[in-house]
């Protein structure tokens, strides 16, 4: 996400509400009239056009200034009162006697997009007749003059998008006409104390990423505000409480600060018409209060990462049009709140509805709820124990019970829901027969439980189904060849059960059109590989870029909604981030397979990881290996494999990982950078390779020790995992699934706004 995407998005939002639904942009720029330009006008433009790059076909001495670009003069008088400057790069800085303070008649100025440098020179109050003043995206430092303050009639003012350092000047509070100011994204310090109060035509004040330190204590006189974003920045000390006395407040976000101590919506008006609301990311603590269900027109409310602590009051459930709740990151314990969810408005912007409760001490799910049209529901991380109840079947996107204690088996009704994660609990009993009636599951992740027994053969019926983890249970069954039917799976994790036999069957066909990740070590799969085995998995030899590839494996990751594309896993991580851009991967390490690698593995041209660590592979390392140019990992340790190392791997240029120890390994080194780059334990116990100067360094010669020499310190380090993919892999979760919505709808209206 871009920085202004990450720090800045609810108050772009806002923004955006704002404009789009509310007060469509007055086309304050009308076009260029009749009436004849006076000299002194035109002399001041001309000065300007020296400084400012201007097309000078348009400024043309011998016409009327009054039809130049970008300017507009008075009907009767003849004086310049807009001029419009946008995007014109002048790359330098206003000066103090610049032309365009002599333009004393402006109401409209906009010198956005300009590149200028340097201060706000204070001649800039000369324009006392200012109403529209825009100034944002600019170079523009320092402090901003105190002369600014006789700009009175001021409706309009934005200097977002500079490097404005220091206090606000005073005289700010000689805006009392001004209706939209915009500071965001500067360095702004200090207090809005003695500003903010006498800003009362304001509807929308936004000052979020900067570094402002106080906040007024009372705003109340604020009638006319709509939405305040002030995010980001350093405020410290009590909940600003008079803000929600302030009835035609409907936005506030003030996450990302360090304010402090309990939060108490007692004075609220009762006529609260407050929509969304962002506290998140502060050090609020205490309970949150009865008084809560006052704001009555909520549809959003963050109060993640805060202190927040005891159980949360019956009384939230009066919040009836409550759109998306996040508590997550918070003390909270008792039962999961329990939530009206109404259904979707579809003329609203946030019609995903999401309830975020991880991170807290919740111990029991609570009576049952009307889950209507939840889409995502989390409650990760926290306390929760016993089984897992029925009602919470049918979530509609996904469902997270991760990190609790739950314990019983799993209900069959879980696959009404398209990705269910029930990671690291105590579920027992063998995994149910699920898409029996329900079709919808596209990932399951049941790792870290006890489970037992088989498979059930029932998973065939999932026909969506694109991810299975079953990782770390004790789950004992033969290879599920059966399981290649599914023209979705992307990726299947069979990690540290007790899976045994053979993993080829000669007379079943295995199938797996779309697999692109596959782990099944640490169990006790057994039995030789034909050559052409890899040769039948067509997904890891398809490079990323390919339109069909994308279509598949891609389709795990994005859902198509409403027009806007979804990212349903955690897409933050950079080894996930990996994965989600066409990251292929074969674990086979920890069980005893035998006989060759096959020689196909040199097809599955797009692999990134390769682990065959600790089997019983013998003969020569396959030389197709050079084949794979996207190779990062090759871990061939713990095997019985000799012959040379093929010296073609050399030419893997991606190779950041390699491990041949513990093999019968003789011959020549391949001498390349990523060789070079590896720690010299990757070749220690092998009977005869050479070479190994320059990646064990001269000292040690030749002699890479053996298992039976007693290695020097340097050498017995232990072995790394260089990246730990499959963690990845499986670490899913719903993190920035409602923001990304939002996020894309932001980012079209974003658009928009700009070029308007
Ligand atoms: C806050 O703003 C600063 C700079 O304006 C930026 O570097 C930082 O990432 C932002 N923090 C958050 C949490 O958005
Ligand atoms: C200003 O700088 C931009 C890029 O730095 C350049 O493209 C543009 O031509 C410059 N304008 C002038 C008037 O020098
Ligand atoms: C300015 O306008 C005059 C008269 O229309 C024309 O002759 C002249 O070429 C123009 N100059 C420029 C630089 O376009
Ligand atoms: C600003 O206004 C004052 C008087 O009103 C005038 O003397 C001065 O020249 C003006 N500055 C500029 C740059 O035009
Ligand atoms: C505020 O505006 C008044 C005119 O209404 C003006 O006289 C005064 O100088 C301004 N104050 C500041 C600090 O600029
Ligand atoms: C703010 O407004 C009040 C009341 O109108 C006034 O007394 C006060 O001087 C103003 N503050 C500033 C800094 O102008
Ligand atoms: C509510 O308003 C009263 C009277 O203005 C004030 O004394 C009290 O401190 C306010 N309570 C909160 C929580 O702001
Ligand atoms: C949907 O939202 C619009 C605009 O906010 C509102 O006028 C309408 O009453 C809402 N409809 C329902 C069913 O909530
Ligand atoms: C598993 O869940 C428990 C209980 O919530 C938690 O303490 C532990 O850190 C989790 N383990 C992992 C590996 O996430
Ligand atoms: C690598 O691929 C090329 C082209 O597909 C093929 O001709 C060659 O035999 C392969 N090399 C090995 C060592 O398999
Ligand atoms: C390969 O697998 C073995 C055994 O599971 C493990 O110890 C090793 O760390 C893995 N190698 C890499 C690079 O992940
Ligand atoms: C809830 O808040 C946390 C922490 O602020 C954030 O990481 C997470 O993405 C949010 N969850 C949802 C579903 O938006």
């Amino acid at each position: 996400m871009s920085r202004s995407q990450s720090c800045c998005f609810l108050g772009i939002i806002i923004t955006i509400y704002f404009f789009v639904f509310l007060h469509p942009l007055p086309n304050t720029f009308a076009s260029p009239t009749r009436s004849v330009c006076l000299g002194d006008q035109r002399d001041a433009l001309l000065e300007l056009q020296k400084e400012f790059h201007v097309p000078t076909t348009s400024w043309n001495k011998s016409t009327d200034c009054c039809s130049w670009e970008g300017v507009t003069c008075d009907d009767i008088l003849g004086k310049v009162i807009s001029l419009e400057l946008r995007y014109r790069k002048a790359n330098t800085s206003l000066k103090s006697s610049s032309g365009l303070f002599k333009l004393q008649h402006l109401r409209e100025l906009d010198l956005s997009f300009c590149n200028l440098k340097g201060k706000i020179p204070s001649s800039i109050g000369n324009l006392s007749h200012l109403t529209h003043l825009h100034l944002t995206y600019n170079l523009l430092v320092g402090e901003v003059p105190s002369s600014i303050g006789k700009l009175n009639q001021l409706e309009y003012m934005d200097l977002s998008y500079n490097d404005l350092k220091g206090n606000i000047p005073i005289s700010f509070a000689n805006f009392t006409k001004l209706s939209r100011l915009n500071l965001y994204e500067n360095q702004f310090t200090g207090g809005l104390d003695i500003v903010l109060p006498n800003l009362t035509s304001s509807t929308s004040i936004q000052f979020y990423c900067n570094y402002f330190q106080s906040f007024s204590t009372d705003l109340s006189g604020l009638h006319n505000l709509f939405s305040l974003d002030g995010s980001n920045n350093s405020f410290v000390g009590p909940f600003p409480s008079s803000l929600f006395m302030i009835s035609s407040l409907q936005f506030l976000d003030l996450s990302h600060n360090q304010f402090e101590g309990p939060i108490d919506f007692g004075n609220t008006s009762s006529s609260s018409m407050l929509k969304q609301l962002d506290l998140s990311h502060n050090n609020f603590g205490g309970s949150v209060p009865k008084s809560i269900s006052k704001l009555g027109n909520l549809f959003s409310l963050d109060l993640s990462h805060n202190n927040f602590g005891g159980p949360v009051p019956r009384s939230i459930s009066k919040l009836l049009k409550l759109d998306y709740i996040n508590l997550s990151s918070n003390k909270l314990e008792g039962q999961v709140p329990h939530v009206s969810w109404r259904s979707p408005n579809s003329s609203e912007i946030f019609t995903e509805k999401c309830a975020n409760f991880a991170h807290n001490s919740f111990s029991s799910f609570g009576e049952s709820a009307k889950l209507g049209m939840l889409e995502l529901l989390d409650i990760s991380s926290n306390s929760l124990q016993g089984p897992i109840p029925q009602w919470i079947c049918g979530i509609i996107f996904v469902l997270d019970l991760s990190n609790n204690h739950l314990s019983g088996s799993i209900p069959q009704c879980l696959s009404k829901s398209n990705n269910v994660i029930l990671r690291n609990n105590s579920l027992s009993g063998s995994l149910p027969d699920l898409c029996i009636h329900d079709q919808q599951l596209q990932s399951l992740d049941v790792s870290h439980n006890n489970l037992v027994g088989k498979l059930p053969k029932s998973l065939i019926k999932c026909s969506d189904m694109r991810l299975l983890n079953v990782r770390g249970n004790k789950i004992k069954d033969t290879f599920p060849f059966w399981l290649g039917s599914l023209t979705y799976l992307t990726v299947l994790v069979l990690r540290s059960n007790a899976f045994c036999g053979p993993i080829y069957n000669a007379s079943a066909y295995l199938g797996f059109p779309r697999l692109a990740i596959i782990d099944i070590s640490n169990n006790n799969f057994v039995g030789s590989l034909p050559q052409d085995y890899f040769a039948k998995w067509p997904e890891m030899s398809l490079a990323w870029n390919t339109p069909e590839s994308e279509k598949y494996l891609g389709d795990h990751f994005y859902r198509f909604h409403d027009d806007s594309i979804t990212l349903v896993y955690k897409g933050v991580d950079m080894d996930f981030v990996k994965i989600f851009s066409g990251f292929k991967a074969i674990d086979f390490s920890g069980n005893q397979l035998s006989g060759n690698i096959p020689g196909s593995i040199g097809l599955l041209s797009d692999l990134r990881f390769l682990n065959l660590s600790g089997n019983a592979f013998t003969c020569n390392i396959p030389p197709s290996l050079a084949n794979i140019t996207k190779l990062e990992t090759l871990d061939l340790s713990q095997n019985n494999l000799s012959g040379e190392i093929p010296q073609g791997l050399g030419k893997l240029t991606f190779l950041s990982y390699i491990n041949f120890s513990h093999n019968h390994l003789q011959g020549l080194v391949p001498r390349s950078t990523q060789f070079g780059s590896q720690n010299c334990s990757s070749f220690m116990d092998n009977s005869g390779l050479y070479g190994l100067e320059y990646i064990c360094g001269e000292s040690n010669h030749v002699s890479v020790p053996t298992s039976s020499q007693q290695p020097d310190e340097s050498l017995s380090e232990p072995e790394e995992p260089v990246l730990n993919w499959i963690a990845a892999a499986i670490a899913f979760g719903p993190g920035v699934f409602c923001g990304l919505v939002i996020g894309h709808i932001f980012t079209s209206y974003k658009h928009e706004w700009f070029i308007s």
